[in-house]
């Protein structure tokens, strides 16, 4: 059966494909704006101990009840005996139809900012408002996004997702090497890295530890089923634990590294640290402009070709999960549920496509000051994801019990029983990831939708 839903050839190809999903434009675009937000170094280090303390052993138990069964996240709680926490992989499988809806707008900007910068279009950052509102366009290149996604994930696991994160994750490590090695050669490049790797512990507030952990959480994949989905296509001779710790490491090296790339960059023009979602759309293709013509263009190019590869590879994971629910569930053929898929989701993300300028009642939408797509993002990001990984991990630790998911992880990892990787493992699923993502879930929806603000 195994052989028939489709499997990572190689471990490389696993790997490679998980990484794809996990580096993002929550790495590239968000990352470096919440640094900034956050005040520089103090938040990258809370970052890095949420997603090795917290985040790995989530992804540990995602992968391993993936593998165990086989199966699509709605499948694989049924598989496994439970049939009343199939919900759990429903609410999933809802909150990657979300997300995917309102990631595909922003990777649609980012593949239209390359264009504008091929043709040297600098200006395009002085008129990001005029673009966002601009819906032809932006519509235009929502749909070739999507249509680019589907035709990747109707290729199948081997012959489309593999495939395109072998050729899509290699490239993507070039142009940032390249682009991070020309950043630092600019003037004022080390007042950027300082402001990013000298840590000030006076600016670790609640409030940072807060976002430092949704970031994490978002920015590896996890709570929605995405891992869930890609360990089940992997082969049971894989040692689950140095995947995911490879996984964690990519995802947070290449957040890391466009951290030391942007903020040279920003610092060569002294624009504002807290840029705020705008940094990348807005600030940086100002600054490409400062480094003339020929330059301007290669090296704004290249960036926004890096932001929508990294893209790709995410919005790839997010079609792949409701299409192995309807392929494994509703046996309906692979290309048919793709498109099928596709299709419905690019229609619920138009009043995302629409609430950046467009369209005023979604722009202000019901008048709480804030976008419609903002608000799919504190339902699905927010809220569903870290109530998501609460569930997985309780169900993990204390329904399906930890010395079942020791036995799947020791297949491939014979010297797992009485390692340091197992005590790290079943603390993190039974205690510190339950404890700190029901608080942030609690937290995030008295804070998002009753306006009760404790931190
Ligand atoms: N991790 C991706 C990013 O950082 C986003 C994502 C979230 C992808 C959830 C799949 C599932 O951009």
């Amino acid at each position: 059966m195994g052989a028939q839903r489709g499997e990572f050839q190689s471990r490389l190809g696993f790997i490679l494909a998980a990484a794809g999903s996990a580096v993002g434009l929550g790495n590239i675009w968000k990352f470096p704006f919440e640094v900034g937000n956050g005040g520089g170094a103090a938040f990258v280090v809370v970052y890095l101990t949420f997603c090795f303390l917290l985040c790995f052993p989530v992804m540990v138990a995602e992968i391993a009840i993936g593998r165990k069964t086989n199966k699509n996240p709605v499948g694989a709680f049924k598989d496994l005996g439970y049939h009343n926490w199939a919900f759990v992989g429903m609410l999933g499988l809802f909150c990657g139809v979300l997300i995917l809806s309102f990631y595909n707008v922003v990777a649609g900007w980012a593949f239209g900012y390359f264009l504008e910068m091929v043709s040297g279009n600098f200006a395009i950052g002085k008129q990001f408002g005029p673009f966002t509102s601009n819906w032809v366009k932006i519509g235009l290149y929502g749909l070739l996004f999507m249509g680019t996604t589907a035709f990747i994930v109707s290729g199948g696991v081997k012959d489309g997702i593999e495939r395109a994160a072998k050729i899509l994750m290699p490239s993507l490590l070039a142009i940032i090497f390249f682009l991070l090695i020309y950043a630092t050669t600019l003037p004022n490049a080390m007042k950027g890295l300082e402001f990013y790797l000298v840590p000030d512990f006076s600016k670790i507030t609640p409030s940072v530890i807060y976002s430092a952990l949704g970031q994490a959480f978002f920015s590896l994949s996890l709570g929605m089923g995405a891992l869930i989905t890609y360990g089940s296509y992997v082969s049971k001779r894989e040692n689950i634990i140095t995947s995911a710790a490879m996984i964690t490491l990519a995802d947070v090296g290449i957040a890391f590294i466009a951290g030391l790339m942007i903020f040279p960059f920003v610092f060569y023009q002294g624009a504002d640290t807290a840029g705020g979602a705008g940094l990348i759309f807005t600030v940086l293709p100002e600054i490409f402009e400062t480094l003339g013509p020929t330059l301007g263009v290669i090296i704004g190019s290249l960036f926004f070709l890096l932001l929508s590869f990294a893209a790709l590879t995410s919005t790839v994971s997010l079609l792949e999960v409701p299409v192995s629910y309807v392929v494994d569930e509703h046996e309906i053929p692979r290309n048919k549920a793709v498109w099928m898929i596709a299709g419905f989701i690019f229609v619920i993300g138009i009043p995302s496509l629409l609430a950046n300028g467009a369209v005023p009642m979604l722009t202000n939408f019901i008048d709480t000051g804030v976008d419609f797509m903002t608000w799919v993002q504190f339902v699905a990001n927010d809220s569903l994801l870290p109530l998501g990984g609460f569930l997985i991990t309780v169900f993990t630790a204390y329904v399906w019990k930890k010395h079942n998911l020791d036995e799947e992880i020791s297949i491939g990892y014979p010297g797992y029983e009485g390692s340091f990787a197992q005590k790290l493992i079943h603390f993190g699923v039974s205690y510190l990831a339950p404890v700190i993502l029901g608080i942030l879930f609690i937290l995030t929806v008295l804070n998002r939708f009753f306006g009760v603000s404790l931190i």
